[in-house]
């Protein structure tokens, strides 16, 4: 019920019965899971996205140059990635899936690649030294579109009446950009838009400008703090615009459908100050931007994260503006490891709007997780455990946000409420730009309580079924 406004319109029942999967070590933690050598590997060994990411170096800044025509859906583009190569690379890939590619260069210089599925696999004219920085241009154009995830939803470049509802997780990012597409390498990006005059386009972070002329308008945003290329935008349509600065200094940019307007206005009001509430409970807002992009995209199902802007498929209720909130600290500004570890994110933000409720004068944390409990063993809830969703086409379903914040919950319970918002600092501070996992939140949790905590972690986030004592 919780979770229901962000599921996708084609989500099914989750199954009870879960493949189990054998886990590799990733990348960053373990070496290549996938090649050694000259090569970079194809993935960074995600069990559930293997191809998601590539080995072999890391991207610290995306300059994306985009034009797109919603009347002829036709899309212009120009990336330039600035990576760094953390080995010697005689090639190289990128993730990107569909459109047209009219030119690519390493250095400047005209490089050899072909495409294969969603990999883009590039060899330079001269291999790059370990170490070595570099630069890859990419010219492309055509008519982009979603992809289908493994539970059915789209996302991704996803057209609308109007432009395009631009959302990427888990996958969605390489449908527009071509990209290390995994939230273990996170970058700055800086986007030039350029769409019908009349129409608007909003991307990530702090509007730089915008100008009109001969029919056209130039928008530049600019996300200067590190992000994941799933949680990247480009969101075009005709959109009712507004700017403002908060008390703290926040710049805040809200672009919504005019269809949505009327709904929308009074939960896009409380921003500041549930963006001041949540900084309160889990430390400094981690970014100098902020907003809320409401579309009317009817085909999506769900909204997104999108980092410093989420994005809305419709106007959102209180409680989904809360929870795409409190993803900032936790998904965007904490990202995960592996998409295995998506309770990190969802159960997070989950919890998020339980106590956002239990502090406005609605039901205790307490109350919203007894409801849940008392729902039999044979609900979905309990199809699987939160911490081992079993595979990609699980990772949005009910038991990684409800059972994700019941283990919340549960730990709240067992080392009180001090030790927990401790817990929460300084899970959000100790990883604020960087990538978490599951065993470190563990061990966090541990060190911060003193207690031991195996047992809680082991009913709550990985045992089969429904536990027997709440
Ligand atoms: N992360 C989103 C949220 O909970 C939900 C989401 C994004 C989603 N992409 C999805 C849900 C694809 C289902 C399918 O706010
Ligand atoms: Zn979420």
């Amino acid at each position: 019920m919780q979770s229901r406004r962000r599921l996708p319109v084609l989500r099914r029942e989750a199954v009870a019965a879960t493949v189990p999967v054998i886990v590799g070590s990733l990348l960053a933690m373990a070496g290549p899971a996938v090649a050694a050598g000259p090569t970079g590997a194809s993935g960074v060994g995600d069990p559930y996205f293997p191809l998601a990411g590539n080995g072999g170096y890391h991207v610290s800044h995306y300059g994306l140059t985009l034009g797109y025509d919603p009347g002829s859906r036709h899309l212009t583009g120009k990336a330039v990635l600035t990576a760094r190569a953390t080995q010697r690379l005689t090639r190289l890939d990128l993730d990107f899936k569909g459109l047209k590619i009219t030119g690519l260069t390493v250095d400047h210089v005209k490089a050899v690649y072909k495409r294969d599925g969603q990999e883009l696999v590039v060899t330079p004219a001269r291999p790059l030294r370990k170490g070595q920085s570099f630069r890859v241009t990419v010219t492309y154009n055509g008519k982009p579109g979603p992809v289908t995830d493994p539970d059915g939803s789209l996302d991704g470049w996803i057209p609308t009446d109007d432009g395009a509802f631009v959302a990427g997780e888990p996958q969605g990012a390489m449908t527009w950009f071509p990209a290390n597409n995994h939230p273990l390498d996170k970058s700055s990006y800086d986007f030039t838009i350029t769409v019908p005059k009349g129409r608007t386009a909003v991307a990530n972070g702090v509007l730089l400008g915008q100008s009109t002329r001969a029919g056209k308008t130039t928008f530049r945003w600019r996300q200067t703090e590190p992000m994941a290329a799933y949680l990247a935008t480009a969101t075009v349509g005709k959109f009712q615009v507004k700017q403002y600065t908060t008390r703290s200094g926040l710049k805040v940019y809200d672009a919504v459908d005019p269809r949505e307007a009327a709904a929308a206005a009074p939960v896009l009001k409380k921003l500041p100050s549930v963006l001041e509430w949540e900084s309160k409970l889990f430390g400094p807002y981690p970014y100098r931007a902020a907003g809320s992009l409401v579309d009317h995209a009817p085909n999506v199902g769900y909204a997104l994260e999108t980092q410093s802007r989420p994005v809305y498929d419709r106007a959102p209720d209180l409680s989904t503006l809360v929870h795409e909130s409190a993803h900032q600290w936790f998904g965007d500004s904490v990202s995960l490891t592996s998409w295995k570890d998506i309770w990190l994110n969802e159960g997070f933000a989950t919890y998020a709007e339980w106590l956002y409720t239990e502090q406005h004068g609605g039901d205790s944390a307490q109350k919203s997780f007894d409801a849940l409990y008392a729902r039999p063993a044979t609900d979905g809830l309990w199809a699987f455990p939160p911490g081992d969703p079993g595979s990609g086409a699980n990772i949005f379903d009910t038991p990684v946000y409800a059972r994700g914040a019941m283990t919340l919950h549960a730990l709240r319970t067992a080392v009180g409420d001090r030790a927990f918002f401790r817990i929460l600092r300084a899970w959000a501070a100790q990883h604020r730009y960087g990538n978490g996992t599951t065993a470190q939140f563990e061990r966090l949790a541990e060190r911060e309580s003193g207690k031991d905590l195996g047992g809680l972690f082991h009913t709550w986030l990985y045992a089969q079924g429904k536990p027997s004592t709440p």
